[in-house]
């Protein structure tokens, strides 16, 4: 779990709140790491308690070696997406000295299968339109607001590929991220007078849990997705939302696609080496 991640401009991390969804691993596990190695403090949460509190001992090293002597708090809160109490009772279990959140990065989410239309199960879509796209919502609903009055605040939702382009075999998780990137955008433009920043980080091929989740624990099935490429790595995905986490307060990244250097488009990718024919 280690993260080296840093990016010019990190400095300005320095001390802000960040709270992470579904920050028990993958691609908000390292996100919270680059964040805390920037000096800012942390409210992760995800269902897993204890994958939570090992992130948080990574986090609180990482804080140390940033050596920015600022952050250095982490505080892990169970929090399952598909569950809308739970939400709405979340600023009360923020402890007052990370009550002020800076930066809400809407990570948590999840694909089952690849089934087609007709043969998909329903409460697999219920699981992912709830996590993926309810939960979001009901997330940054609640943030939003204080972020409004506050004249301050930046969102940062994960979408995918998946969301600018469909692809056969991935119609509820496409329609889920489709969601997420129509959502980011109205909420870009009703943010419009405020000093609120919205950005939507959109990746391709990431090698996380995503794709054991996806074959519901298949592991050979799921390291199938990856043969033959070298796919990005989930702190591939922390550095740029660090990245865009740290522009100056007046510049707003609001859309991001990043792909491995194998992959075009959802569907279009490169399995063995790269370069020209001479040298495959
Ligand atoms: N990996 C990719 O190729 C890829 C590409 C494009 C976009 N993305 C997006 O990136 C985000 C992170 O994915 P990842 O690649 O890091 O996958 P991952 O390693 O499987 O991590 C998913 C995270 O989401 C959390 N989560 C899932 N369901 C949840 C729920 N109901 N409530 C709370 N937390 C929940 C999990 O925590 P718990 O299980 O502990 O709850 C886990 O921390 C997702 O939104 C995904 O759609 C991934």
């Amino acid at each position: 779990m280690a993260s080296g991640v840093f990016s010019a401009g990190a400095a300005r991390l320095a001390g802000k709140t960040v709270l992470v969804t579904g920050a028990s691993g993958g691609i908000g596990a390292a996100t919270a790491i680059a964040f805390a190695r920037a000096g800012a403090s942390l409210i992760l949460t995800a269902r897993r308690q204890t994958q939570l509190e090992e992130v948080k001992q990574a986090a609180l090293q990482a804080n140390k070696e940033g050596a920015t002597g600022k952050g250095g708090r982490v505080e892990c809160l169970t929090l399952d997406m598909q569950d809308r109490n739970a939400i709405k009772g979340l600023l009360d279990r923020i402890p007052d000295d990370l009550k002020n959140v800076d930066v809400l990065v809407n990570n948590a989410g999840l694909v089952y299968g690849k089934e087609h239309v007709g043969e998909i199960d329903e409460d697999e879509i219920q699981v992912m339109f709830q996590t993926n796209v309810l939960g979001l919502i009901s997330l940054t609903q609640l943030f939003v607001k204080e972020f409004k009055q506050r004249n301050s605040g930046h969102i940062i939702n994960l979408g995918s590929i998946a969301g600018l382009e469909p692809y056969a075999g991935g119609s509820i998780y496409c329609a889920t991220k489709h969601a997420v990137n129509a959502f980011s955008g109205s909420l870009l433009r009703e943010l419009v007078g405020y000093n609120v920043r919205v950005s939507e980080i959109a990746p391709g091929m990431v090698e996380t849990s995503f794709s054991v989740t996806r074959f519901r624990g298949d592991k050979a099935a799921a390291d199938k997705v990856y043969e033959g490429l070298k796919p990005l790595v989930a702190e591939d995905i922390a550095e740029e939302i660090l990245w865009v986490a740290s522009r100056p307060e007046h510049v707003n990244v609001a859309d991001v696609l990043v792909f491995p250097s194998a992959q075009a488009s959802a569907t279009i990718n490169h399995r063995g080496p790269q370069g020209p024919p001479s040298s495959k």
